[in-house]
């Protein structure tokens, strides 16, 4: 009751504005500035190319960044633009570029860079409420399911932070579908009580994501069984198939299998018909981890090896993966939405008092507005615009591996059957020596970088470092991966006459 009766309160009588606090502007220099932000963005975008993929932060720049003093009064708007302009927008990641493969990130689309401002402006909470944001991710997360192959009736989804959230989200409905099952609740007991240990399933190319969630879940990452892969980097069902007899001959309790769809490493696709059949027999819950390859099945050339997606309990993916939509955003689907919902909701079942929020079906309460981002692009690009954008990535890994296998320098490791490359640095002189080329091969991913043409990462696989390259850009084009060979030959012969003198 201080302010009762303080005499320093004055009540603002007139229409607020927020202008005194920096926290608006006027009609007229919204305008101006918006103006101003929207050719910076056209600029951007339209001169990518242009620019190297990738450039150091130099020492005084990253100073600069590092050492500014909390502001005690704003600055003006045109300042802070000057500031991105100057010290932030030269310095990417890289990923916007079309010669960049580091890592599965994508460029955003554009429709969806130029609905940003409107998403920030609504600014809708899309976790509760009976609103137009609410009601558009209800359908959009339809259209990611029907992208997909994953069946709509009565199934439900939710737009999460990215793949990991989605695979968390996931693999909670599918512990709490077990415990059900058991006759228990594990939202109320938790991981508490003397039960068999409750195990599930992974192959050796399965994502640490799902490590991650096994251990928030508390199940603790013993949990995972670890299943071997086939030549080709898939699930060996075999194998899981005597795990899961030893497993359950020992008293534990298996639960969920997470098979791939696109693996981080070399793209494979689980073998997920022969998964559902098992666990199916087994009564386990099939997750499929698709966060990178999900959206493939819309390249008709590879769809069929995603056959069995619609058996599927639960599938995470990401659209700020392959279908560009800007960081972040991922979506889990789960196929009996009431579960999902059961997994999340806090008011019990039966007292509903309005339609399902969409934060009844995840961990987060205020959400942003996810779903007009993912509306904005299939709803520019179409289903056919996203799967020509894909089929070309796709092409353009096979023309990478094709020009590889080529060069007598060139090693390749993997390709296919989605849009990723291995590939080592091998002149024939340093077959012998192994060592020099793992030495080599990591050198050379960071020089390319430094070199800025190009941009891949280096990969420890199977006892070797070899370079991956991830194409996920729809610009990327058959003169850019003239680039990365090129690239790749020429530092590794300049690094390599560096290490012989
Ligand atoms: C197969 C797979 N699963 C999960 C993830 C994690 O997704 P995110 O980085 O969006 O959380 C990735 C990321 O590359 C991935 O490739």
């Amino acid at each position: 009751m201080i302010y009762e009766d303080s005499d320093d309160v004055q009540p603002v009588l007139q229409e607020g504005t927020g202008y005194e606090s920096g926290l608006s502007f006027e009609e007229a220099s919204l305008k101006r500035f918006g103006y101003q932000v929207s050719d910076e963005v056209a600029e951007y975008l339209s001169t990518v190319r242009e620019r190297p993929v990738w450039k150091q932060i130099p020492g005084e720049v990253r100073e600069m960044i590092r050492t500014q003093e909390l502001p005690e009064q704003g600055f003006p708007f045109e300042d802070t633009l000057a500031f991105l302009r100057e010290l932030i927008l030269p310095y990417p990641q890289g990923n916007g570029h079309p010669a960049f493969a580091g890592w599965i990130n994508s460029a955003p689309a554009h429709a969806a860079v130029l609905i940003k401002p409107l998403v920030a402006a609504m600014n809708p909470n899309c976790g509760i409420g009976d609103h137009a944001g609410q009601e558009l991710e209800r359908r959009v997360v339809q259209w990611v399911m029907e992208l997909c192959g994953f069946p709509v009736a009565d199934s439900a989804g939710v737009f999460v932070s990215g793949g990991s959230e989605a695979n968390f989200t996931c693999l909670q409905a599918a512990r709490y579908w077990a415990a059900q099952a058991d006759g228990w609740d594990v939202r109320k007991e938790g991981m508490q009580g003397s039960r068999p240990p409750y195990v599930l399933y992974q192959s050796d190319q399965g994502h640490f994501s799902v490590r991650r969630s096994v251990e928030a879940m508390g199940l603790g990452s013993d949990a995972i069984h670890i299943i071997p892969t086939t030549p080709t980097y898939q699930m060996d069902v075999e194998q899981l198939s005597q795990r899961i007899r030893q497993d359950l001959n020992v008293g534990q309790r298996p639960f969920c299998v997470v098979a791939t769809a696109g693996t981080v490493e070399s793209g494979a696709i689980d073998s997920l018909d022969e998964l559902a059949d098992l666990c199916e027999e087994q009564d386990i819950w099939l997750h499929v981890d698709g966060a990178y390859g999900s959206f493939g099945i819309l390249d008709e050339r590879v769809a069929m090896l995603f056959e069995g997606m619609k058996r599927v309990d639960s599938l995470a993916t990401d659209q700020h993966k392959w279908l560009s939509v800007p960081i972040d955003c991922g979506c889990a689907l789960v196929r009996h939405g009431t579960l999902l919902r059961d997994t999340f909701r806090l008011t019990p079942a039966g007292q509903d008092e309005h339609e399902v929020w969409m934060s009844e079906y995840t961990m987060q309460r205020t959400r942003r507005f996810r779903a007009l981002d993912v509306w904005s692009v299939v709803r520019t690009a179409g289903r056919a615009g996203l799967a020509r954008a894909i089929a070309n990535n796709n092409d353009m890994a096979r023309l990478l591996a094709r020009m590889v296998s080529a060069e007598p320098d060139l090693e390749l490791v993997s390709s296919g059957p989605l849009s990723i490359v291995r590939f080592r640095y091998a002149p024939p002189a340093l077959y012998d020596d192994p060592l020099t080329l793992d030495r080599l091969n990591k050198e050379l991913a960071l020089e390319v970088q430094r070199r800025g043409k190009t941009l891949l990462t280096s990969t420890y696989f199977q006892g070797k470092v070899a370079l991956r390259a991830c194409i996920v850009n729809y610009m990327t084009c058959a003169s850019d991966i003239l680039t990365m060979v090129e690239e790749v030959i020429d530092t590794g012969a300049s690094l390599l006459s560096q290490i012989n003198n």
